[in-house]
């Protein structure tokens, strides 16, 4: 027997959603890693959807270029190439897109509608054909008459590439929003309210997809709440609706912070260290002491050997500094804290302090090549990363109080007065 709502590849046809407006994406029930990045245990879809006017058919958004064939026979079921008139492309990343080419050869005389930034990636999406098609850039409040249907445009960078736009149906309250509010959840039964239960996959997308991005998606709910919204049709995913509102609000509920402030005004300092024979380990207690001593930050310290690092992101996304201790080994820093860094691309790392200390025996490459992954994630790395040659005597570990010290006054907005030993540099 098969599940219910799964179907095989191109077994579902156009299926309309609302009044006039058909769905004719791709069904992908198969696949189990998207962007390499994402499981999709449950496959996911490419949501492609025609609105027919008066005066003119749009088609908004296409499919993987796989599915090309079958998308262009749900397109032809329900309009000839000559009532097409509007292609809107809301995000131009492959699986949204994979079709436009072999979709304009067959429509060569529609209005492309494109953000500003979607420009940019259309002409090298097409390449030395690009001047052969008619291209629109559209910004918020543009928009295109179908006669008795208009497409109102939102400008919706960064969510998640810098192109994306939403697109709203005026007439019916329906809003376009391509990645914003999809998930990777694949069921023929295409609503949310007769699909299987795919909540877990609406939050798992945010995670690894809008995550990193939380402030513009910010601003995206900014301009789609005052909305009046029947609908809201997904480039992937479930269309949602029944409660529609409901999953802009669990948006809302995910961009904001989610661990209860008790720090009021203080900045937040989280350390985090290895060390196998605890040399690295004293100049954590040593920095955490050095830090702790100021009135404006509250500091937080960790040993994370071994340790998984997941738990530690959500307090990292709301941290305001990062210091990161490993002692070098086989010319490396030790795993977990690559781990931990490698766990940051879910979160905005932007402008956040970060540091790093660490022992070495001979060469001491750790502590650099985990400042310049911080440098990487665009972390502000304002003082140079400590080491210190096996384990501190009593005036290196005062060296590290001093570290602390200045991250601290750093994250307070007071940087320390260096004191330079004039007599060292000049050589006396
Ligand atoms: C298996 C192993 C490999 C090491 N490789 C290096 C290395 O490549 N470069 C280096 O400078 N020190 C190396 N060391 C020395 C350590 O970095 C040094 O002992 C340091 O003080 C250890 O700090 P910890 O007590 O915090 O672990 C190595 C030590 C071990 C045990």
């Amino acid at each position: 027997m098969p599940q219910a709502g799964r179907a095989r590849p191109g077994s579902h046809g156009p299926e309309a959603v609302a009044d006039r407006v058909t769905w004719v994406g791709a069904l992908d029930p198969d696949l189990r890693t998207f962007d390499i990045i994402l499981k999709t245990a449950n496959g996911t879809t490419y949501n492609s959807y025609a609105v027919r006017g008066s005066e003119g058919v749009a088609i908004i958004d296409t499919v993987k270029q796989e599915f090309t064939v079958d998308f262009l026979a749900k397109v032809e079921a329900v309009a000839g190439y000559d009532e097409i008139t509007t292609l809107v492309l809301n995000h131009l990343e492959p699986d949204h897109t994979g079709a436009v080419p072999e979709f304009l050869r067959r429509a060569p005389h529609v209005e492309i509608c494109v953000s500003p930034r979607g420009l940019q990636v259309l002409k090298a999406l097409l390449k030395d054909r690009f001047d052969d098609y008619k291209v629109t850039v559209v910004r918020t409040g543009d928009t295109v008459s179908l006669g008795d249907r208009t497409l109102r445009f939102l400008t919706t960078p960064y969510v998640h590439w810098p192109d994306t736009q939403c697109t709203y149906l005026e007439e019916q309250n329906l809003l376009f929003t391509c990645d914003l509010l999809g998930c990777h959840y694949c069921d023929g039964r295409l609503f949310n309210d007769k699909v299987g239960d795919f909540r877990f996959s609406f939050d798992y997308y945010f995670d690894h997809i809008m995550r990193p991005f939380k402030r513009y998606v910010g601003e995206a709910l900014d301009l789609i709440e005052p909305l009046n919204i029947d609908m809201i049709a997904p480039g992937h995913g479930p269309v949602l609706r029944a409660h529609p509102r409901d999953y802009i609000t669990q948006y809302r509920r995910l961009i904001t912070k989610r661990l209860a402030s008790e720090t009021g005004d203080l900045k937040t300092l989280l350390i985090f260290y290895v060390s196998a024979y605890g040399a690295t380990a004293q100049m954590a207690e040593a920095i955490t002491e050095g830090a702790a001593e100021s009135d404006d930050v509250r500091v937080s310290l960790f040993d994370i050997q071994g340790g998984d690092v997941t738990p530690f992101i959500d307090l990292i996304e709301e941290a305001d500094g990062l210091v990161l201790g490993t002692p070098t080994i086989n010319g490396d820093a030790v795993r977990v804290i690559w781990d931990m860094l490698s766990s940051l691309v879910d979160i905005e790392t932007k402008g956040k302090l970060g540091a790093a200390f660490g022992s070495y025996g001979w060469t001491g490459e750790a502590v650099n090549m985990v400042e310049g992954r911080m440098q990487g994630l665009k972390m502000r790395v304002p003082e140079k990363g400590l080491r210190i040659k096996m384990h501190p005597t009593t005036d290196e570990l005062e060296e590290c109080r001093d570290f602390g010290r200045r991250l601290a006054a750093h994250l307070a907005g007071r940087p320390m007065e260096r004191e330079i030993d004039m007599s060292a540099l000049l050589g006396g």
